[in-house]
């Protein structure tokens, strides 16, 4: 066993002994490098706006511990990144920050970073398949998937016995392991109200088979909505469409706007979506997509750059969660952060007072 990955394993013990210990709070306050570095960040695409935004933050987040940054986009192609991975292994990173496209393919590349010492962050995304990944940190995504149904819920009056509703279910892409996260957690406060019809599927489509969204595109959950529109609805409209993510919400919105919902007395149904992205925000202002799941990338930023430091100085990086993360092949410790529920009534509060967005940006 290669040095590093002997001592990782013991940290690794060490750090889930000293779970209980461990504080739950986001201080992510770390020690700075001595001696500094080079880390590999390896990110899925440019064109979601969180993921530019990440880059930026652990590129900066590691500058000021000391670390240089060679940062990396897969452009959404398992392929891209799993070469990107293999050519920053080559270029002698000291330590790898990967959000994985499709979270099996990385298991050849992370045997060769494993060969070469290097250890890896599982970023955003948990890699599946591999002992080669050391961390994990994400936010509790089961919890966004709950803070979406919950607004559902609430919108549409379920708990004071409103209903019957017509609702369409959207998840995220199959190779993503938050996908099923999400659409379970939504899903554990949607059932009951499916079991009691007070809410009704008409496509039919309930399976998460049947409703992912390869690589979360856009324009693809909108063709998906187009059809079910087109097929379930007739005359009848719809309440309320479950979206995992921003990018979704916004391909199902102008499904919706073609289908001349939005004016002349048909109004848009509560539409949730994930990210706070910039677009999406600026529909909820112009009260369009209902509802999104802010997530302080900035802090998951910091949490990565912060364990990538503790890493290579041989100290135990801080893991707040109990829940074992498993892999399928090891459980991976993790960190995990909280997401919050924006809409029109608290945007300002959350994303302009807290600095994520300035509100000359929101206009
Ligand atoms: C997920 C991530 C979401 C969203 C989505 C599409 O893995 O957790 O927040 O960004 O990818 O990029």
């Amino acid at each position: 066993m290669h040095t590093r990955r002997a001592a990782l394993a013991v940290l690794a013990g060490a750090a889930s002994l000293a779970l209980t210990l461990s504080a739950c709070g986001e201080d992510t306050g770390g020690s700075s490098s001595e001696g500094g570095g080079t880390i590999g960040i390896a990110l899925p695409t440019r064109a979601s706006e969180r993921w530019i935004t990440e880059g930026k933050s652990v590129v900066s987040d590691l500058k000021a511990k000391g670390y240089q940054s060679k940062l990396v986009y897969g452009e959404d192609k398992p392929q891209t990144q799993v070469s990107q991975i293999a050519g920053l292994i080559e270029q002698g990173v000291d330590a790898l920050i990967i959000a994985a496209i499709d979270n099996k393919s990385l298991n050849d590349v992370l045997q060769q970073a494993a060969d070469a010492d290097i250890p890896v962050i599982s970023y955003d995304r948990l890699i599946l398949g591999t002992e080669n990944v050391d961390y994990y940190v994400s936010f509790d995504n089961e919890q966004v998937g709950r803070l979406q149904a919950r607004y559902i819920i609430d919108k549409l009056g379920l708990e004071d016995g409103k209903g019957p509703f017509d609702i369409e279910l959207f998840a995220g892409s199959p190779d993503d392991n938050n996908t099923k996260y999400f659409f379970d957690g939504a899903m554990a406060l949607l059932q009951p109200f499916l079991d009691s019809k007070q809410l009704v599927v008409r496509s039919g489509q309930t399976e998460l088979s049947q409703v992912t969204t390869l690589r979360w595109d856009g324009p693809t959950a909108q063709k998906r909505m187009d059809g079910i529109l087109a097929e379930s609805y007739g005359s009848r409209t719809v309440d309320a469409v479950l979206s995992p993510y921003d990018g979704i919400s916004l391909g199902v919105l102008a499904a919706l706007k073609s289908d001349g919902y939005g004016s002349g007395g048909k109004p848009l149904p509560v539409v949730t979506g994930q990210d706070a992205e910039l677009a999406s925000v600026k529909s909820i202002i112009a009260g369009e997509q209902s509802q999104t799941i802010y997530k302080d990338v900035r802090l998951l930023a910091e949490v990565a750059a912060d364990m990538a430091d503790d890493i290579l100085n041989d100290k135990t990086p801080r893991i707040n969660s109990r829940r074992a993360y498993n892999n399928g092949v090891k459980s991976v410790p993790a960190y995990l952060l909280q997401p919050t529920s924006v809409d029109r009534t608290n945007y300002d509060l959350v994303l302009v007072a807290g600095g994520y967005y300035t509100a000359a940006e929101l206009e």
